[in-house]
């Protein structure tokens, strides 16, 4: 197939995929078969995972089930819509409640709400003076699509409000009843129409309708649990917003409860757990909320979810099935995974063919301590096993069956060299993970930082992903190896006789667009261009943390070298730590172990340890992370090579900006000693970045504030021998509080 034929076909299958949703959902009326469907949408797949460069903007593919996108108006939400952090067993809800208590600093009562996790689609409703204005679904959180019309047709919400605050948005779930549900598939069923799958896809399939006499003859329900923007507080709690809500004319769970402990709050989990079956609605776990939402305010968010708020999930489903065989995935730090390949069984609805085995213990039966794990059982290719599934986590191999272990199974001998380039494989001390000591010479390493490197949060290359690379990498004419390749790419390809632009799969104009999209990325992010070198524990965040503390590659390279001698020094201190920590637990002399550490640093420079002890200052970055990224770039190694032929590649590495905000303290280099009072240094620190300022571990020349509490020691003596202003932690809260 051609390029211009390839996109002849996906035009013409955009065009009938659109006819066939359109008659089957908006006119209620299918023209085709859902077999006859279903492979329209399977073609149209395959031809843009061979063409992915054609691929429309309007592609079919990009439309899950009823959504009919293109006909909504979007919305932007004055306040985003978050989702939930995950919670899966009690301790977990221990944890929670541990992390507020010590982020707040807060020993005295704490309650929280608990209420049934409802298995709907959000939707934020908006009021102006009593009237509903608008209504709009969750979308990607910052930008829904508008589907008022639609709400106005369900017959718990309510169009006019009385005595509300002049502006309102009230959050809750859409949601179908099990009794609906049921009618609604019988009807579809007699009428020879297509069944839903389940109360979520029914609900979501109904309200995204955009005729709204469809979403009028489609039975929904809305329970209200939360709220958006405000003109004036409903109370001073969760609980008693709520019961305002209620009291405004909205359906509010009738199984929310206040706790005052844990205990309380597991109780309550244990009964709704007890009444699920019974609602006559899907419910998926139990939402546990601080009660005071002034504590609700100050504990704030991180980026997607809120601090204050947990979902403890139901247990995952599980099922049994048959190990078929055991692979080992090498990834990009050398990690050598074990999947299940397993006979494919349908676990909560989906079926699951490959399975995580963790790591080599895992499979023989132990923990990464050494203590027996299902009663010691180990795992073996031809066992039964035990398959479970938790939301959206990778499925893994929880138990296994002896009973009906085949006699010839023998235990599994896990690989001691790498599968994919022979490389010894070696697990440190301490380390669970066995790893490819290959580096970039072993091409599944190799591959897998390519991968990550074009990653979206890395160089988010377009029409340059996994499978481009896996192509890429094997081409022998033109091929890509390591990321300086992508960059000369069209150079290469200029002086080749064959041309990109003449194979199967890419066109001429494909080929250009692939060339400008690498182009666009020559000036790229600091922190991404971090990212994306893909260093062993080196994230995201902490990635921002050290582009921020550096600012530009230049300083960061000379700060790498400066402190690799100290990095190795910590190495071989972290060693004879541990030898020592064994020793002298043994004769009880504990000093002698940090003693032991601070001779081996001593060896340092100055200069050396000056460096790495700064890398170490920047809050968010440890010695794990400061010495893998140290020893990983240090000049002479193979992967500084491979950067500093990146580097020769691009234009520009942009330094981060300050974050947008009109905040006082935006830009300013911060740093908190003493006791605070008013707030743990968690909360004092998320806060002062919320604002737009740069939280520093001690004190320097580039410092702008110290904030002082009381037992302020060296740090505060420094900040006065390097002039740098000293305030007190009112005096903090009264600027910080300036920006509200
Ligand atoms: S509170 C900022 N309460 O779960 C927190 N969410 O996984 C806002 N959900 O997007 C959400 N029942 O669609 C809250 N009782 C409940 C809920 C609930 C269902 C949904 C909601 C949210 C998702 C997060």
């Amino acid at each position: 197939m051609t390029e211009a034929e390839a996109q002849a076909e996906l035009a013409r299958l955009a065009e009938a995929i659109a006819r066939a949703n359109d008659a089957y959902h908006r006119q209620d009326a299918p023209e085709i078969s859902d077999a006859d469907y279903d492979a329209l949408k399977r073609r149209n797949l395959e031809i843009e995972a061979r063409f992915p460069t054609l691929k429309r903007a309007d592609s079919p593919s990009d439309q899950v089930g009823a959504t009919l996108a293109e006909g909504f108006g979007k919305v932007r939400h004055e306040v985003r819509m978050l989702s939930l952090e995950n919670a899966f067993e009690d301790a977990d809800v221990t944890d929670f409640v541990t992390r507020i208590r010590s982020y707040l600093g807060h020993e005295g009562p704490l309650s929280f709400t608990a209420e049934p996790k409802i298995d709907g689609l959000s939707l934020s409703l908006r009021y102006e003076g009593g009237e509903l204005v608008q209504a709009a679904t969750r979308g990607d959180g910052e930008t829904g699509e508008n589907v008022t019309e639609n709400a106005r047709t369900i017959a718990d919400i309510p169009h006019r409000l009385i005595g509300a605050p002049e502006v309102l948005e009230v959050r809750g779930e859409v949601y179908m009843r099990h009794a609906d549900f049921a009618a609604l598939n019988d009807r579809a069923a007699e009428a020879g129409e297509k069944t839903f799958a389940n109360p979520r896809n029914a609900a979501a399939g109904s309200l995204r309708q955009l005729d709204a006499t469809i979403t009028r003859s489609r039975p929904l329900s809305f329970f209200a649990y939360a709220w958006g923007a405000l003109s004036e507080p409903l109370s001073e709690t969760q609980s008693g917003s709520i019961e305002r809500l209620a009291a405004l004319g909205f359906r509010t769970n009738p199984l929310t409860r206040l706790c005052l402990t844990v205990e309380e709050m597991l109780a309550q989990y244990r009964s709704i757990e007890a009444q699920r079956a019974t609602l006559g609605y899907d419910i998926d776990g139990v939402v546990y909320k601080v009660n005071d939402l002034a504590l609700q305010r100050r504990l704030g968010f991180r980026a997607a979810t809120p601090r204050w708020a947990i979902a403890h999930k139901f247990p995952a489903e599980l099922a049994w099935t048959r190990l078929e065989s055991i692979d080992i995935q090498v990834g990009r730090t050398g990690a050598l995974s074990p999947v299940a390949r397993l006979t494919p069984v349908t676990v909560g609805g989906v079926v699951v063919s490959n399975a995580t085995l963790h790591n080599e213990d895992y499979i023989a039966g132990r923990d990464s301590s050494g203590a027996p794990i299902r009663d010691g059982k180990d795992i073996r290719v031809g066992d039964w096993v035990q398959v479970y599934r938790a939301g959206d986590v990778i499925p893994k191999v929880a138990d296994v069956d002896l009973a009906q272990r085949p006699e010839e199974a023998a235990p599994y001998s896990f690989p001691e060299t790498c599968p994919e380039c022979g490389s010894p494989a070696i697990r440190e001390p301490g380390d669970s993970v066995r790893r490819c000591t290959g580096g970039l010479i072993c091409p599944a390493q190799a591959i897998e930082k390519l991968k990550h490197f074009v990653s979206r949060s890395a160089f988010d290359i377009e029409g340059l992903g996994a499978k481009q690379i896996e192509m890429f990498f094997a081409d022998s004419l033109l091929p890509v190896r390591v990321p300086a390749d992508i960059f000369t790419l069209q150079d290469r390809d200029s002086r080749n006789l064959a041309k990109l632009a003449n194979r199967d799969g890419f066109g001429k104009r494909s080929a250009e667009k692939l060339f400008a999209a690498i182009d666009d990325r020559r000036r790229i992010a600091f922190e991404r261009f971090l990212f994306a070198l893909g260093i062993r524990h080196l994230g995201e965040v902490a990635a921002k943390d050290l582009a921020r503390h550096y600012g530009s590659w230049a300083a960061l390279a000379l700060a790498i070298d400066t402190a690799h001698p100290a990095a190795l020094l910590h190495l071989k201190a972290d060693e004879a730590e541990t030898a020592a920590r064994v020793a002298a637990a043994e004769a009880g002399r504990r000093a002698e172990v940090a003693k032991a550490r601070m001779q081996i640093m001593a060896e340092a420079s100055d200069e050396a340890r000056a460096a790495w002890e700064e890398m170490l200052s920047i809050e968010g970055v440890g010695a794990v992370l400061a010495s893998s990224l140290v020893t990983t770039l240090a000049a002479g190694g193979h992967e500084r090579q491979a950067v500093d032929d990146l580097v020769a590649q691009l234009t520009e590495i942009t330094p981060p900006e300050a974050r947008a905000t009109q905040s006082p303290v935006a830009g300013l280099t911060v740093v908190f000693t003493g006791t605070l009072e008013k707030m743990t240094r968690a909360e004092a620190k998320a806060r002062a970045e919320a604002l737009g300022a740069k939280v520093a571990g001690s004190v320097s020349a580039k410092t702008d504030l110290l904030v002082a509490g009381p037992g302020a020691g060296s740090k505060a003596t420094r900040a006065s021998e390097l002039g740098v202003k000293v305030i007190d932690e009112d005096e903090w809260l009264a600027l910080a509080g300036a920006a509200g």
